[in-house]
């Protein structure tokens, strides 16, 4: 069969997955088994190793949006009492070095492993690898080859016995612990004590206000996480850096540390990409780089439960990319998206004597009106460079219709204008006072044009937003109209947020 050589026109998170040679892009289809075989078969190239990531591109080359596979996602986490993951604390171990089976590599890794079977002193525990800050580059032992494809572990290695690595153990609570020290295959604790001294540190645990997000990028297991899961690691690097910057230009100190890691296969590549938001125990599927806000905005969350109204915890979860929670069973996390998530709305279904459309603060907004394609008025974004963007727009559409239409900045609008994501978020607002058109308008203050009231559904779904303030709106729920052109010609405008 043809090859062709790597190609330039692959996009770079693509470029980036260990790959020798690689195919001319193939039409989106799920991998089926010819094309894991055509995958696993592709390793018999010379040199180190090569992995094919046309499966898991389009016929463009590019990631597609729809899922990889149409399974439903929700209760695909087998039941998980708590995860251990380890982290290099000598040598650098890249993604890019792990053979599709790292416990064939990882001694300590495979001897955890063998431990979580049935019967084993960690049953019902998971164990994984990630990457850290080692800094090391040539262990004695020598690099890991990604291209062995057995499953078997390697020969006793005094060297690998040796090597160290910090042990990371997430359980139900909502809270994690760190083993103490670096330990290594001969430095672990035997039989059950390893697993009596961890609930031991757990039951001992303090809330901590970091969270850590692992995203599968094993790209020798799996072409798709590698090729998905490599753009969502480096999309939501991007985030929380921009992030740490915004909360420092607003003097705002972050809700919550937020690290982001690479992780080795937890299952279910075809719900690539997935991603596991720790120490709150969610684990995520489907996603693409369009997810990565709501998936920062999940991190930022409290790590526990209250299950009252104001939860946020569970408001802010990212239900329709949500595989499961540690510690439920998959029938109980398929009640559990029933009673919490969509199209229930997150709070009326709690209490709702307590939350009655009677108290609304506005009515359910009413239908879209027609779209009158033939009348345009002017309109003015701002995007968060200080860009100014001026388009047109219909009489009847929405902002987020206009935003996208103009592919304008900042305006994900991952649900299409369902109400049911506010990636679509941005600000309504006056010009600062005297201010150069160059600077942000008055995000905090209301806007003097009176736009159609925010409804409860909006005033909901904009506790979502990152950085609401007082002219916070979703996009998808303001509709173009000549007022509105008529207020921006006189210093309205739409302040594009950063995210
Ligand atoms: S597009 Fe999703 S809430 Fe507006």
């Amino acid at each position: 069969m043809a090859t062709a050589a790597i190609s330039c026109s692959l996009p770079a998170y693509a470029q980036r997955i260990p790959c020798r040679l690689v195919r001319a892009p193939a039409p989106a289809r799920l991998i089926g088994a010819w094309q894991r075989q055509r995958l696993y078969s592709s390793r018999a190239w010379p040199g180190s190793f090569a992995c094919d990531a046309a499966p898991a591109l389009d016929e463009h080359g590019h990631i597609p949006s729809a899922p990889y596979d149409a399974e439903p996602l929700t209760g695909t986490l087998p039941h998980t009492d708590a995860h251990l993951v380890l982290h290099p604390a000598q040598y650098s171990r890249p993604p890019t070095t792990w053979p599709s089976h790292v416990e064939s590599s990882c001694a300590l890794l495979s001897e955890l492993a063998s431990r979580t079977r049935e019967h084993g002193s960690l049953a019902g525990f998971r164990v994984n690898l990630s990457s850290g800050d080692a800094a090391l580059a040539e262990p004695p032992s020598g690099a890991w080859d990604p291209s062995r494809s057995t499953a078997m572990r390697m020969p006793p290695n005094h060297a690998q016995e040796d090597e160290m690595f910090w042990l990371y153990a997430y359980t139900t609570s909502g809270r994690y612990v760190r083993w103490p020290e670096p330990i290594s295959l001969r430095t672990l604790p035997s039989g059950t004590e390893l697993r009596t001294q961890l609930q031991a540190m757990w039951s001992r645990a303090h809330d901590t206000l970091e969270s850590h997000i692992y995203v599968c990028t094993h790209g020798m297991r799996d072409c798709r996480c590698g090729v998905a899961g490599t753009a969502v690691y480096d999309a939501l690097q991007r985030a929380v850096t921009n992030h740490t910057a915004q909360c420092a230009q607003d003097g705002a100190k972050p809700a919550r540390t937020i690290r982001v890691f690479p992780i080795s296969h937890v299952g279910g590549h075809k719900w690539a990409a997935c991603a596991l938001v720790y120490p709150h125990g969610d684990w995520y599927g489907n996603l693409r780089v369009s997810d990565v806000p709501l998936l920062l905005r999940t991190a930022l969350a409290p790590s526990s439960s209250r299950h009252d109204l104001d939860d946020l915890r569970e408001r802010l979860v990212v239900w329709p990319r949500w595989r499961g929670r540690l510690g439920m069973s998959q029938s109980e996390q398929r009640d559990h998206r029933d009673v919490w998530g969509p199209p229930i709305v997150h709070t009326a279904h709690i209490t709702p004597a307590r939350r009655s459309r009677s108290h609304s603060r506005s009515p359910t907004p009413s239908p879209p009106a027609a779209v009158d394609t033939r009348t345009t008025v002017p309109l003015r974004f701002h995007a968060h460079d200080g860009t100014w963007y001026n388009v047109d727009g219909h009489i009847g559409e929405s902002l987020m219709e206009v935003a996208k239409r103009h592919n304008l900045p900042s305006i994900e609008a991952t649900c299409g204008g369902e109400l049911e994501c506010a990636t679509c978020h941005a600000y309504l607002c006056d010009a600062s006072d005297g201010s150069d058109p160059a600077t942000r308008g008055d995000i905090n203050c209301a806007p003097s044009w009176s736009a159609a009231a925010v409804s409860d559904e909006e005033d909901d779904m904009l506790e979502y937003a990152p950085f609401r303030k007082a002219s916070s709106r979703l996009t998808c729920q303001v509709r173009v109209s000549q007022a509105l052109s008529d207020w921006m010609q006189r210093g309205g405008r739409i302040e594009l947020d950063r995210f």
